[in-house]
């Protein structure tokens, strides 16, 4: 699914650039990940989810992966 018509973005490529390690921890940034930068700005809001869906999923990671070594 396209998020950034402008680019050409799509939601799996932003899901692959905030994965990686060194990935990028804000909107500007994940445009800079895939190689262009915001145009109109109509998806920065899409984006912004995706990065907050991101830092949960790790959070509840993370919170996981304590509850297993502290049982
Ligand atoms: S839709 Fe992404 S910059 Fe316009």
């Amino acid at each position: 699914m396209i998020v950034c018509s402008c680019n050409l973005i799509t939601e799996a490529e932003i899901r692959d650039a905030l994965s990686r390690p060194d990935g990028p921890d804000c909107v500007r940034d994940v445009y800079k990940s895939c190689g262009c930068a915001p145009v109109c700005g109509g998806c920065a809001g899409a984006i912004a989810k995706l990065l907050e869906e991101t830092r949960a999923d790790a959070l509840y990671s993370r919170a996981g992966s304590r509850q297993k070594v502290a049982a």
